[in-house]
């Protein structure tokens, strides 16, 4: 009889290759491998695809949605100015609602009932596959094999991939925990496990120093936004691909985008995180400057708690919801007029919004000037600041008749 299927999401890594061979020992499975492309940095991802099928997996596939990443997730992002705990651009949060879309459609494709990752217990990505999966089709089973296996430390995982015939990693491997994508890098474990210990220099790869490798000269950059997309630079049109890909080396080269933080992760703890987010922190930077001069301020403030709530609801893996899908409705409307540039300088570890412009903008020079040309009615704040502070005047007058002065 057939064996049942499994789509196993593939990174190359050790465990994703040891879960191909855990699955078909232990639960009997036939194993289909899917690596998703989304950006992560250049690794020859045919040589993935076919050390999945050495290593005993029936079918290896590998998907580019590079594109659909950008236009389907990271536009949404941005338009959210996505920021969890007010830092993190979200990187792993993002890409992988988008892994778990591609992984339940090779399961349909493939008449697969089970999907498996290689997440381990203590981290938000779990989560956010299987809530993911769980949304998308209810009635698939997820396995978590490193969950599951009792392949506790390292070296009992490269002895049973040794004696499975799996390549074990030759080189010394990087202590750290590394995710990345078009979004940028996340760096953890290692060394930065203890929170009063400055990062390694040696960690980073996308963004230089700013006291070493930085550029030495200030460089401008003007980004066009069109309905909250960035569409141009210096005037050129480019795809919103380009551009992420185009900043990520421009703010990286001038050491602009590293965040060190402290994260409240979903399942309780907290955790020391490195991130490298050079381009993303850039283009939420320039749209957020754009928004400034184009949305009118109660939408403005509004959008700020929402912004808030979207990113938190993505970040603990609910970006298949009925709410987000609310929150994006919501946001959507907000984008319609933001349009124009922003011109923005790089510097040293800096980026600092030094312009901008828009068809649509509110900031009304007559309003705002103290000019000749001033057009405001001075006159009229005085019956503004009457009522305005009209309630408050009661309070201070019911107070001291009470004696209670003083005491708020
Ligand atoms: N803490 C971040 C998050 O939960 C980054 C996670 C990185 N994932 C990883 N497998 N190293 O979104």
């Amino acid at each position: 009889m057939a064996k049942a299927k499994c789509v196993l999401a593939y990174s190359g890594g050790l465990d994703t290759s040891v879960a191909i061979q855990w699955l078909r020992e232990n639960r009997d499975l036939d194993v289909i491998a899917l690596a998703v492309d989304v950006g992560q940095e250049r690794q020859d991802l045919e040589v993935v695809r076919e050390k999945a099928l050495r290593i005993g997996a029936i079918e290896s596939l590998v998907k580019d949605v590079r594109e659909e990443y950008v236009a389907e997730f990271l536009s949404k992002a941005l338009a959210a100015n996505a920021l969890y705990e007010n830092k993190y651009p979200l990187l792993s949060a993002m890409s992988r609602p988008i892994i778990v879309k591609h992984l339940v459609q090779e399961a349909h494709r493939a008449g697969a009932r089970y999907i498996a990752h290689g997440c381990t217990g203590k981290g938000n990505d779990q989560v956010r596959f299987e809530v993911g999966i769980a949304a998308l089709d209810p009635e698939i089973e997820v396995i978590a094999p490193v969950r599951e296996w009792d392949l506790c430390t390292r070296e009992a995982e490269m002895e049973y991939a040794a004696e499975h015939g799996i390549p074990v990693p030759t080189t010394k491997e990087s202590p750290y925990s590394i995710d990345d994508n078009l979004w940028g890098r996340a760096i953890e474990c290692g060394a930065l496990e203890d929170p009063w210990m400055e990062p390694p220099i040696d960690i980073y790869t996308m963004t230089s120093d700013a006291r070493g490798d930085a550029c030495d000269a200030p460089e401008y950059v003007e980004i066009s936004f069109e309905q909250g997309l960035p569409v141009a630079l210096g005037g050129e049109l480019t795809s919103f691909h380009d551009i992420i890909v185009k900043m990520n080396d421009l703010a990286g080269r001038h050491g602009f985008g590293r965040i060190d933080m402290i994260e409240n992760r979903l399942i309780g703890v907290k955790s020391r995180e490195v991130y490298e987010v050079p381009g993303a922190l850039t283009l939420i930077q320039a749209h957020k400057a754009l928004e400034d001069l184009c949305l009118e301020r109660d939408l403005l403030h509004y959008k700020l708690g929402i912004e808030q709530k979207w990113a938190e609801l993505v970040y603990d893996g609910m970006w298949y919801s009925p709410l987000k899908e609310a929150l994006d409705g919501f946001i959507a409307t907000t984008q319609k007029l933001v349009t124009g540039d922003v011109r923005l300088r790089f510097y040293k570890g800096s980026c600092v919004v030094v312009g901008r412009h828009s068809p649509y903008s509110l900031y009304d020079y007559n309003l705002a000037t103290y000019d000749a040309a001033d057009t405001f009615d001075h006159h009229a704040a005085k019956g503004f600041i009457t009522l305005w502070g009209l309630p408050t005047k009661v309070w201070a007058r019911q107070r001291r008749k009470t004696g209670k002065e003083g005491e708020v």
